[in-house]
């Protein structure tokens, strides 16, 4: 390597290193070696798992292993990593992106906060407790009310089993991917029991128990694998979810400069089906052979150099000071409103959203659907579906940001689109011009569902 590009690639690695131990080390207390050295760091949380028993005390065990040295950045990371996976079916897609960009768009950094303040609770408190049995109740009613939105999206179990099994394998598949020791045999029982917990406190839609959760943890690693390896058509909204969710990651942690290497650690930490079957371009070779390794070294050297720490993530949340609260809740509305832009400022180019004047007409006249007579009740559910109060997802603004689409392609045929909306009387017209390719079709009609 030469010098220029030696001292780039250690600039990157330092800053990029720099970030995100601060970032994760808020509950480290980091020492350097010679600290290191004169001082055994205490590593409580090992020693404690190792005197439980995985069949009685496995939701001690998930909480031990799951709850503390979590922050923003570990939070985001994982989300922006997980829920990917969980929105590869058209369903799952048009659910979350709506016809708007939903949440992940227009509030992104607030559904951030709600699944990750959401997840901590149920991590702590475990699936007995009664604030956790609150919590899931408030996610069942959210999903409920977006069920009469979308009839049928939220009716396949197999999704839901899919959403608990990957969430009690995320620790070993993450650890095996960045090469640091696996989780130990107690801590997979653990997971797999804890998470058969939860998942009996989730419903389907229409009130329906979730059923066929697997028997072992090696059957929820088979239970992805089969999910994740079921051949799946391709759908431009499960991109553009996938798309927000990547960009939001990028955009609220690496500064500007370095939003290219956010983009190739997410790709490269990602799976490569999901990648595949919503069409994000896998990362290059190299980041792929090295920033999981990369990744791996940090976690390596952090645990190597810091105490345990002695509080969980959502302790802190739920002690802080309203003027904390009110602080981090300000931070992600700030967020919230910029992220859209910057999205549409990526994106507008991009084959998938250009071209469509029905997808701006659309969009307009989703106002109906914004004053509509429940948005009052939508804004109580997500007020519950959250831990800092006050937080909720009204989209109001959302809307002004979609991108115009420009409807002419040199070289193209126009096609006229007539359909219907989901949430108003009206039907609408459109003219629209498709791209010379195979994809051309489907890549432009967001609606072409709602128009039959
Ligand atoms: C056990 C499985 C599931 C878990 C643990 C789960 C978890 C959550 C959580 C924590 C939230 C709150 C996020 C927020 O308010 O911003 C949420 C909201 C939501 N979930 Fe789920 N979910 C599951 C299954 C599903 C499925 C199968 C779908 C789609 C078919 C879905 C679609 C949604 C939507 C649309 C919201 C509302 C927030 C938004 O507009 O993006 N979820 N879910």
């Amino acid at each position: 390597m030469n010098a220029a590009a030696h001292l780039q690639a250690r600039t990157l690695i330092e800053v990029y290193v720099h970030r995100n131990t601060c970032l994760i080390s808020t509950h480290h207390n980091r020492k350097d070696n010679s600290e290191k050295n004169n001082e055994h760091a205490k590593k409580w949380i090992r020693e404690k798992i190792g005197t439980l028993d995985a069949h009685k005390d496995y939701i001690e065990i998930w909480k031990l292993s799951s709850s503390y040295g979590l922050n923003d950045f570990m939070q985001n990371f994982i989300y922006a990593l997980s829920f990917p996976n969980f929105v590869v079916t058209d369903w799952g897609a048009k659910a979350v992106w709506r016809e708007d960009g939903g949440k992940v768009l227009a509030l992104s950094t607030s559904r951030v906060e709600q699944t990750g303040s959401a997840n901590a609770l149920w991590w702590y408190f475990g699936p007995n407790d009664e604030r956790t049995i609150k919590s899931v109740e408030n996610i069942n009613n959210l999903h409920a009310h977006w069920a009469k939105q979308y009839p049928g999206a939220f009716s396949y179990n197999e999704d839901y089993v899919y959403v608990c099994a990957f969430a009690a394998i995320t620790i070993h598949r993450l650890e095996v991917k960045i090469g640091v020791p696996d989780i130990s045999e107690k801590e997979k029982i653990a997971s797999h029991l804890f998470w058969r917990d939860m998942a009996k406190l989730f419903r389907a839609e229409n009130d329906q128990p979730i059923t066929g959760y697997p028997d072992s943890f090696e059957g929820l690693v088979k239970f992805c694998e089969d999910y994740e390896s079921t051949p799946r058509p391709f759908f431009e909204r499960a991109n553009l979810v996938v798309s927000a969710l990547h960009g939001q990651f990028v955009f609220r942690f690496p500064p500007p400069q370095l939003h290219w290497f956010g983009h190739q650690l997410i790709r490269a930490m990602s799976l490569p089906t999901t990648l595949k079957t919503v069409q994000i371009d896998p990362p290059d070779p190299m980041a792929a052979e090295i920033l999981p390794k990369l990744m791996g070294y940090i976690f390596w050297q952090m645990e190597e150099n810091s105490d345990d720490p002695t509080d969980a993530y959502i302790e802190e949340r739920l002690q802080m000071s309203s003027d904390d609260k009110a602080r981090i809740r300000a931070e992600h509305k700030e967020l919230d409103a910029r992220f859209p832009e910057h999205f549409i400022s990526k994106y507008k180019n991009d084959a998938k959203l250009v071209g469509c004047p029905y997808h701006a007409m659309l969009t307009a006249a989703d106002s109906d659907f914004r004053t509509g007579s429940d948005q009052g009740s939508l804004e109580e559910l997500e007020r519950n579906a959250g831990v800092l109060p006050g937080q909720q997802g009204t989209c109001e603004t959302d809307r002004q940001f979609m991108p115009a689409c420009p409807g002419s392609y040199p070289g193209t045929s126009p096609s006229i689109l007539i359909a219907q909306s989901l949430q108003t009387p009206s039907f609408y017209v459109g003219i629209y011009r498709s791209m010379p390719t195979a994809r051309a079709p489907f890549l432009f009609c967001l609606h072409t569902t709602e128009a039959e």
